[in-house]
């Protein structure tokens, strides 16, 4: 019998007995590395753990059971890992309880639990359970298995099913919310791991999408929605359905304000899409754009199926069809052979293309890749330093684009404060995804997830700094805009 079946009795001191096992009142610490998706997963694995008594640990030593779940997309990512799992050895030993109910349990999850199960069981004798990316919603199963088997086990099987559907989790209490429309890419970009972790694409149909949105706004006070997908602007592809079409719909909901989405792919960026972004009105004034690279060779090799050209047409097309969007971008430096010319090209791209923020990465060979079973006559050395200069070059323009934001009025919604030299400085974030900072007059009052106008008086290449207009309270009337102050 499954453990959803199982009848549940619950005692007076509130431990849950589900087929016959008891889950007393635990703690849950959790290491999430990566990417959105990853800890939009989390949030997920937390609530169907609630439903067997956890709640979130402080800290590590406190836990009961720890999760990592984990990301492959570099090397960087996995070292991470495997030294924080190693270590996690004695937290098991020093658990003065000799009981093996009460002992520490290890799951992993992710995107190297996905492709590694068997070497990280073999490997870390301690870990209990490892689970893949398309298996999270049986997290409570598997919990249940480890405290009733106590031995280890994997499960990374996926999901064959024709659709995808799910109801989106949420267990924290502020007004953002991630929405999984996609999973998987179908892509197979030669460098990337995620085809290999994620599996195939597959969409939830735009019904399902937006009730599930209207019922975060409606009952779980959500305001701002980023829908997630690792090829994002693929959504629907299987359904007949588009990305375009979900935003006009979702554009419908009283009560929501901002409308995100990360992360797209240039290839599948439609003209409707395009059109989208000037008529969608609660549609963010940013998209971000990831080209990866400025040489037309490098975008053949790493099997992008675009060119400069386009993409940079591509821009210029959302620039006309929403004169206010902010453009971001993904670099990866150093790719298998790029040749110092290849690498200029990038420099160039990033003057012409005129980025608002880029996260570049040395490129990191992963395994089974196209790109990885490249001869490469690259060093580390010198992805390092075409690295550097793509970031030392980027700030510099980037602070020029932003000069341009002083005198500038924006609505922020407030995620978040820092006291420094005594100051307590509150921050939001634009809807153009800058980050704008800002003092209050009155010191005692809780800003935190409020709605507030600013106006820019200084900027850095990563930060803005302003002058608080207005604060509007937690909640916009249904005539105010998220978009302009
Ligand atoms: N090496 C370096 N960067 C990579 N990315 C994906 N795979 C690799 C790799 N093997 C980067 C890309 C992608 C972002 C999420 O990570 O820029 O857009
Ligand atoms: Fe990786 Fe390319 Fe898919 Fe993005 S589109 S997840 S870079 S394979």
């Amino acid at each position: 019998m499954r453990y959803m079946e199982q009848n549940i009795e619950i005692k007076p001191d509130g431990t849950k007995i589900v087929g016959g096992i008891e889950f007393p009142k635990r703690k849950v610490w959790v290491k999430t590395y990566g990417c959105q998706m990853n800890y939009h997963d989390t949030e997920r694995v937390l609530s169907h753990l609630e439903n067997l008594n956890f709640t979130p640990a402080e800290n590590q030593d406190d836990a009961d059971l720890v999760f990592f779940n984990t990301c492959a997309i570099r090397d960087l990512a996995n070292q991470k890992f495997y030294s924080h799992v190693g270590g996690t050895k004695n937290l098991k030993k020093t658990r003065k309880n000799p009981n093996p109910k009460k002992e520490v349990k290890i799951a992993v999850g992710g995107c190297i639990a996905q492709t590694e199960s068997k070497e990280i069981l073999k490997k870390y004798k301690h870990v209990d359970f490892v689970f893949g990316t398309d298996v999270i919603d049986n997290v409570g199963e598997m919990v249940y298995r480890t405290y009733a088997e106590n031995k280890q086990f994997a499960v990374t099987s996926w999901d064959r099913s024709a659709d995808y559907s799910i109801e989106t989790k949420i267990t924290h209490g502020n007004p953002q919310a991630f929405v999984n429309i996609i999973k998987g890419c179908d892509k197979f970009c030669s460098y990337c791991i995620v085809p290999f972790t994620r599996g195939r694409e597959k969409s939830r149909s735009l019904a399902e999408v937006v009730n599930d949105v209207a019922r975060l706004v409606n009952h779980q006070g959500i305001q701002e929605i980023t829908l997630l997908g690792q090829n994002v602007n693929s959504y629907g592809k299987d359904n007949g359905e588009s990305l375009a079409q979900l935003l006009y719909a979702l554009d419908l909901i009283e009560g929501l304000k901002v409308i995100r989405y990360t992360t797209s792919h240039p290839y599948d960026m439609s003209d409707e899409l395009i059109e989208a972004h000037g008529k969608v009105t609660k549609l963010a004034n940013h998209v971000h754009l990831p080209v990866q690279s400025g040489s037309n060779s490098v975008l053949q090799r790493m099997l992008r199926e675009y060119t400069v050209e386009h993409y940079l047409g591509l821009i210029k097309k959302l620039r006309a069809s929403n004169p206010n969007i902010v453009v971001s971008t993904d670099i990866i430096a150093g790719f298998p052979n790029e040749t110092l010319s290849e690498h200029k090209d990038t420099l160039k791209l990033l003057k012409d293309a005129k980025f608002d923020f880029i996260y570049s990465y040395m490129y990191s060979p992963r395994k089974g890749t196209k790109a990885s079973r490249m001869e490469d006559l690259i060093t580390d050395d010198i992805r390092g330093e075409r690295l550097r200069e793509i970031q030392k070059y980027q700030l510099e323009l980037q602070f020029a684009q932003r000069e341009k934001m002083v005198g500038s009025k924006f609505r922020v919604l407030v995620d978040g404060s820092t006291i420094k030299g005594g100051v307590k400085k509150w921050k939001g974030r634009s809807s153009c995804m800058r980050i704008i900072h800002f003092e209050s007059p009155d010191d005692d009052k809780d800003l935190l997830w409020n709605w507030v106008d600013v106006k820019v008086n200084k900027v850095t290449a990563l930060s803005s700094y302003a002058d608080l207009l207005e604060i509007h309270g937690k909640k916009l009337s249904s005539e105010q805009s998220a978009q302009n102050a």
